[in-house]
């Protein structure tokens, strides 16, 4: 057989290690982050103070916070010739193919993030990439615009700022709406871990191989990019663009997402562990209604997705399969409200998702888990003699 007896294809019945830092319950529907319930944190927390705690724990006090911040605003600018490798991608580029080549090109800037033996190195690590990987994430949206890049204002907290490099055109307060930051921090909350999803799992095996967190982290974006994982939530706006252009026909979507033979799928629903609402989704769709009512954003599409949500709960083929909304059902919705281009949603979610990955890298670090290396039952050919090229 060639090593095992028996596969899991998928890893549906696999567990890849033990961690403390999520912990799910698909059957009922519950996220916690290190113990904390995901819905007191996305009313109580800011997104750095649910990143500290991810990666170090414990919520921060006030000092520890404003220190890991002060030490992460340090970090926040790259090397000027990163700007040489943006300006050779076509602004066509998908956003996320941009993100994962520029995380991966900081290494050769920052070397010294790649042998990362004692937790102070780490530590450096970790707020490098935290303080760089939002000015890679605006400065992707930015070239695309064919706008100037820059820092935004080092005074702003790290969400604030986070708008204010993405946006400032076409009117400075714009980046500075509470509803906007208040939105998008939530949403980078929501985003923030998920145990061991398809991309952290890329990042904790290419990290065991002690490739630095910037390759590892890159290698994750990399996962998060196909469809069926967070690149959903740019197919969930797609598709209901798509819906909306048929005249609102969710009944022919439902039929072929429903047809064996076609490999459409209902983008945004169904999940590998919660087969009852994702507690995220829960929360999302509460909040697009808001946003989108604080914004005087009146977007058709908000109706499509409730009228598609309702139709797939009632309907057999998903609540046999417990097919639920997903945290991508939603969020895309609200990323439009606030004017963040369609293929820059995934790039979103990666950067809500950048913590999660440190903190489960960092983790496995910590650890000293061995090199990931599973094995496989052989059914290939059996052992045959070399047949020279004359006699194929
Ligand atoms: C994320 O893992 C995580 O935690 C991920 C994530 C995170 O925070 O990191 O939560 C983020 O990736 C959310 C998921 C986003 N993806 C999508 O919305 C894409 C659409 N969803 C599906 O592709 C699917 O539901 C998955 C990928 C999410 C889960 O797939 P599984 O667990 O491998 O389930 P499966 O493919 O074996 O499906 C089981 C059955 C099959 O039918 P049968 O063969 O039993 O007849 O359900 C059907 C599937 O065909 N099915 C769907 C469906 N999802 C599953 N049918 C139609 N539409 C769907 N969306």
């Amino acid at each position: 057989t060639g090593g095992v007896t028996t596969i899991d294809p998928g890893y549906k019945n696999t567990g890849s290690c033990e961690s403390a830092i999520t912990f799910l319950n698909g059957e009922k529907g519950i996220l916690r982050y290190r113990g904390y319930s995901i819905e007191e944190l996305a009313e109580k927390a800011d997104f750095l103070e649910v990143a500290y705690l991810l990666i170090f724990g414990e919520l921060p006090t006030r000092e520890k916070l404003d220190k890991f911040y002060t030490d992460i605003k340090k970090q926040a600018v790259v090397d000027e010739d990163i700007k040489k490798i943006l300006d050779a991608f076509p602004k066509t580029a998908h956003p996320m193919g941009v993100l994962s080549s520029l995380t991966s090109a900081l290494t050769a800037f920052n070397p010294s993030s790649v042998n990362v033996e004692s937790e102070e190195d780490m530590y450096n690590a970790i707020v490098k990439i935290m303080g760089k990987f939002p000015v890679l994430v605006a400065w992707t949206l930015r070239k695309k615009q064919g706008l100037p890049l820059d820092y935004g204002d080092k005074s702003l907290g790290y969400v604030e700022n986070v708008l204010k490099m993405m946006f400032k055109e076409p009117n400075e307060e714009y980046t500075q709406n509470p509803i906007l930051v208040n939105a998008l921090d939530k949403l980078l909350i929501l985003h923030a871990d998920h145990e061991q999803n398809c991309s952290t799992s890329t990042v904790r095996i290419v990290g065991s191989s002690h490739a630095g967190l910037f390759a590892s982290l890159s290698a994750g974006i990399s996962a998060l990019w196909g469809p069926l994982h967070g690149g959903a939530n740019q197919a969930v706006l797609e598709m209901l663009e798509g819906i909306k252009a048929d005249g609102g026909d969710t009944k022919k979507y439902m039929a072929k997402a429903k047809d064996k033979d076609d490999p459409f799928r209902l983008m945004g629903f169904g999940h590998r562990v919660y087969k009852n609402f994702d507690p995220r989704a829960k929360i999302i769709k509460k909040s697009a209604d808001d946003v989108l009512d604080q914004l005087g954003v009146e977007d058709p599409i908000l109706a499509i997705a409730k009228g598609l949500e309702k139709e797939a709960l009632e309907d057999s083929y998903f609540v046999d399969r417990k097919l639920y909304p997903n945290v991508d059902f939603y969020s895309g919705i609200i990323y439009r409200g606030m004017g963040i281009p369609t293929d820059m949603f995934t790039v979103m979610f990666a950067l809500g998702r950048l913590p999660g990955w440190i903190a489960q890298w960092r983790e496995m670090r910590l650890q000293k888990e061995p090199i990931g290396r599973p094995r496989q039952v052989y059914v290939g050919e059996n052992h045959r003699p070399f047949k020279d090229i004359s006699e194929r």
